[in-house]
Order: C-alpha cells, then sequence, then structure tokens
C-alpha cells in the first residue's frame, strides 16, 4: 500500500501525489491511500483523487503506509507515526545533521532521498531537484519582476519611452537556464555567469550573453557540479562581480555547491554599486546565501536594493511542481523493488540514495 503523506511545514504547498499520478500507480497495480487535504493548497481536491481511485484516510494512517512519499522529510512526531520496515521517498536533506535520518534508522524505516539520486540518463526522469528547480527559476523571475519598480520589455509610446532591463543570472545549473529562458521570454536583456567554463554554449544558446571573469582557476567539478574554488579566486570573483553587477537592474543567483554552503558571489560593496530600486534574488538564501546581505524567508531593503530572499519558490507554483514531484516519484516506485518484491539494493539509483535502512544509516564515500 502505497500512502500520499500531507506536507506540515509551513510554506510548504507541494503535494507527492497528483489524482494523475495516482492513476499511474493504480494502474501499475498498487493500491493507494491519500491523507485527507493532502493536496488541498495545491490545488487538487479529495474528491479528486478518490475518483482516481485513491483511498482517503487520516494523516497519522497515511504515514503507517507501506511505501511513504512525501515532499519533505517527516518531522519527529511523524517519525513516530511509520512502520517498521517501510520505504519512504522525500526530500531528507542528507547534508543537514539534524538527526532525522538516526530517527528513521531507529524506526527500521528505509528511506531514500531524494537529493542523493544520482544525476545519469537513467535517473533524469526521477531527478526531483532539476524538477523543481527549473520551476523555481521561473518563479524567481516573477518574483524579481513584482518587486522591480519598472518593467522589463524596452517599450515605447506617446507617453515615453523605457528601456529594456538589465538582468544579471549567477550560477547556471538547472534553475539559472530556466531564469535565462523565463527573462528574455519577458523582455529584458540578460547575461549570465557561471564558474563552469562548459556552461558558455548553454547561455549563448538561450540567446543570453557570457558574463566572464578572469580567475585564474578552472570551476568544474566532478559529476558535471561547480567545485569550491581558493580563498584567493573566491576574492577575486567577488570583487570582479562588484565592478560587474553596476550596470545590472536585476540580479538573481543560484550558485550552489552540494553539500556546502552556497559560495558568497555578491559582497555588501557590491550591494551598494547598485542603483536605488535594483532587485537581488538570492535563490541560494536558505543555504547561507550568495549574497550575505539576504535573509532566508524574507524580502528586505539594503542600501536601496531590495533582497529577495524566499527559501522555496517551487512551492510558490504548488500544482506543476506537484506534478512534477509525483511523476519523478512514480518513476522511482517503478525500479524500487526487485522481482521477489524486496528493495531492489542491486540497482544503482536505489542504492545510490538510499539514506536509512535496516536500522542503519548508510555511510557514503
Ligand atoms: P546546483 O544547483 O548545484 O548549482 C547551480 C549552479 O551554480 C551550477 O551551475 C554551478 O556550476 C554554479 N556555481 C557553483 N559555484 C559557483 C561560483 N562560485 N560561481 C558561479 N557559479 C557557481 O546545480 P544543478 O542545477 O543542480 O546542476 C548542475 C549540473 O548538474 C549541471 O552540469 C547539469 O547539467 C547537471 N545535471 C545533470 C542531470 C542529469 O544528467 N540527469 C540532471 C540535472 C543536472
Amino acid at each position: 500500500m502505497i500512502g500520499i503523506a500531507k506536507e506540515t511545514r509551513p510554506g510548504e504547498t507541494r503535494v507527492a501525489g497528483t489524482p494523475d499520478s495516482v492513476k499511474k500507480l493504480i494502474k501499475k497495480g498498487h493500491q493507494v491511500q491519500v491523507a485527507r487535504g493532502a493536496g488541498e493548497q495545491a490545488g487538487y481536491s479529495d474528491a479528486a483523487y478518490e475518483a482516481a481511485g485513491a483511498k482517503l484516510i487520516d494523516p497519522a494512517a497515511a504515514l503507517g503506509s507501506e511505501v511513504v512519499l512525501k515532499i519533505l522529510k517527516p518531522s519527529p512526531d511523524e517519525i513516530l507515526q511509520m512502520k517498521k520496515g517501510a520505504i519512504l521517498l522525500a526530500l531528507l536533506e542528507p547534508y543537514n545533521n539534524d538527526g532525522t535520518l538516526a530517527k528513521l534508522a531507529e524506526m527500521g524505516v528505509s528511506a531514500l532521498a531524494m537529493e542523493l539520486i544520482p544525476r545519469t540518463s537513467r535517473a533524469q526522469s526521477m531527478d526531483v531537484l532539476s524538477s523543481q528547480a527549473g520551476i523555481a527559476g521561473y518563479r524567481a523571475v516573477i518574483e524579481a519582476a513584482a518587486h522591480y519598480g519598472r518593467m522589463f520589455p524596452m517599450v515605447m509610446t506617446s507617453a515615453g519611452s523605457v528601456k529594456a532591463c538589465k538582468l544579471a543570472v549567477l550560477g547556471v545549473g538547472v534553475a539559472g537556464l530556466q531564469v535565462i529562458a523565463s527573462a528574455r521570454r519577458m523582455g529584458a536583456m540578460v547575461e549570465a555567469y557561471d564558474v563552469r567554463q562548459e556552461v558558455q554554449e548553454q547561455i549563448r544558446s538561450l540567446g543570453a550573453k557570457v558574463i566572464e571573469l578572469q580567475l585564474g582557476e578552472e570551476g568544474s567539478g566532478s559529476g558535471g557540479y561547480a567545485k569550491e574554488l581558493s580563498a584567493g579566486a573566491q576574492q577575486r570573483q567577488q570583487q570582479a562581480l562588484a565592478e560587474k553587477l553596476k550596470k545590472f537592474d536585476i540580479v538573481i543567483s543560484t550558485a550552489n555547491i552540494p553539500g556546502r554552503k552556497s559560495p558568497v558571489l555578491i559582497l555588501e560593496d557590491a550591494v551598494k554599486g547598485m542603483r536605488q530600486g535594483s532587485v537581488i534574488v538570492d535563490m541560494a538564501a536558505a543555504n547561507g546565501g550568495n549574497c550575505p546581505l539576504s535573509e532566508p524567508g524574507k524580502v528586505v531593503v539594503k542600501h536601496g536594493v531590495v533582497i529577495v530572499g524566499l527559501a522555496n519558490f517551487a512551492a510558490l507554483v504548488p500544482a506543476d511542481a506537484s506534478s512534477f514531484f509525483a511523476q519523478n516519484l512514480v518513476n522511482l516506485v517503478d525500479i524500487l523493488n526487485d522481482p521477489q518484491g524486496q528493495l531492489n539494493m542491486q540497482d544503482d539509483i536505489v542504492a545510490a540514495a538510499l539514506a536509512t535502512h535496516k536500522g542503519e544509516i548508510c555511510r557514503r564515500q
């Protein structure tokens, strides 16, 4: 029995299963139960889940299912509702040493951390980091536009003309690429920077200009990710960006290195150098921030610049974000078990994502 849990963290509006994903799971031979009200904030009614073939149950009972689908990691109280031997699929923040994994292991739950799904072609359809980052990038542009007192496109009217907004993107992974595409569609002039040289081609293919900095160091790490720069290169990067960012009206930063605090790219001096009314959206705010002046979960004004530090942009587009997340989970459920119905430890995706199993936290190299 697969259970779709109700999210309880404030601000979390998404749900890990939709009526559409429920239908797909049932078609594959699973039984599905859904916590009452689980999809309400994402626009999916209890009636729609029932019509899709799910049984509606109390939220605590949903956590007691054999396979539990969830967006965010369960709270300590929620973990107590889980069954020994259950499988949990959720974002578990595996790098955050807050005792969640120890509790899940203690309860005998086999928990797969969606952050640990490998970045391989076969795993692409299960990659919630990518599906959610794309949506977050789109929503960050909307947020920037809402705080910017001007328009994005160049406009000429009999009442006067408006110059196109100049928008910089720092960090061009999945979120950054969607920021470029969305901002260009809205009429902004976009330039973008990433420490990984290989991204330059992708930036140009989306019609944006590349911001080039001479750091004297290569920024590509393993697995397509960036590596941490040396202290000297970080300093050169910060100084060069402070100069470059002066001409931009909006900066959207998404730079991250998995398992580390986000790199600091926009120092206070860079903020001071920007024009009054400019906007910075620091999409890394919850992970330490690309700008030390951003405050996680808040919109603040510093030196006349609006700095947006909202933490969960995907949750601001709950219907589509849930639908992508749910489809990623349907794809993962497909490969979860071996022919004997046991957790398929031979599968490289399952093995990579497994964070707790048989009472232990799974250690990785
Ligand atoms: P992320 O969210 O970890 O980081 C965002 C961006 O920040 C990255 O492009 C990174 O290079 C950049 N960054 C880090 N430090 C920086 C610094 N000091 N200055 C400027 N930029 C900095 O990355 P995301 O979006 O999760 O993915 C990154 C990589 O993973 C890409 O190569 C992407 O193509 C690859 N990928 C592969 C997938 C697959 O094969 N299935 C799926 C999704 C992503």
